[in-house]
């Protein structure tokens, strides 16, 4: 496939980093991925992954949650502005609010977000270091579509790593980050493609 022939609308929501904003770039460039970014939207002026996006033409919008009095109101000018690119799947990468009911309704069946832990096993922040305290002997990454229960919605993808003797959030957290920057892009694709949607 021939990246001009890259249609699928997406929007991707950051917060920070962006490495997996920036595989999905990857894929798409390489023709791997049949999705177009129309936009990438952060709630922290901070973000690096705003400057991976603008280097390669992509729209970015930043709006702080800190602005709104209220999550309800935040959520809708983000909606207001995701709505401008009409994506077709809102993709979270490392988007770090948790989203309303409201918002969730508003694209049924169209986030998916990626977490690092074997879900349900450890939502919500820093699974790595409770992974590592509890001992587990194997960790990995869910990829699941988004409702308005966290990191808890339709499973798509898992996938494990063991959790070797000497490891460390750092050298863990490498291996995850490899593994959901492979994984993510391949979601992308087999939900363009219509290999996959959320039934429930
Ligand atoms: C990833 O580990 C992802 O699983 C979690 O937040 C992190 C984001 O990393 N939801 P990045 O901003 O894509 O580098």
């Amino acid at each position: 496939m021939n990246v001009n022939d890259a249609k699928f609308p997406i929007v991707v929501l950051i917060s920070g980093y962006g490495s997996n904003l920036q595989a999905i770039m990857n894929e798409i460039d390489a023709g791997f991925c049949p999705a177009e970014i129309r936009a990438v939207l952060s709630n922290e002026p901070e973000a690096s992954g705003l400057e991976r996006a603008k280097r390669a033409n992509i729209p970015t919008e930043v709006i702080q949650h800190r602005d709104f009095q209220n999550r309800k109101q935040f959520e809708k000018a983000l909606m207001k502005s995701i709505d401008k690119y009409q994506p077709k799947l809102i993709v979270l990468a490392g988007f770090k609010r948790i989203l309303g009911n409201e918002f969730i309704q508003h694209y049924p069946k169209r986030i998916i977000n990626v977490h690092p832990s074997l879900l349900p096993k450890y939502p919500g922040l820093n699974s790595l270091e409770q992974v590592l305290a509890a001992g587990e002997t194997e960790h990995g990454v869910s990829i699941h579509f988004v409702t308005n229960e966290l990191d808890a919605g339709p499973l798509i993808v898992q996938i494990k790593v063991p959790v070797l003797k000497d490891d460390t959030v750092v050298t863990l957290g490498a291996r995850i980050q490899q593994l959901e920057q492979k994984l993510y892009p391949q979601v992308i694709t087999w939900f363009a493609t219509g290999k996959i949607k959320c039934g429930n």
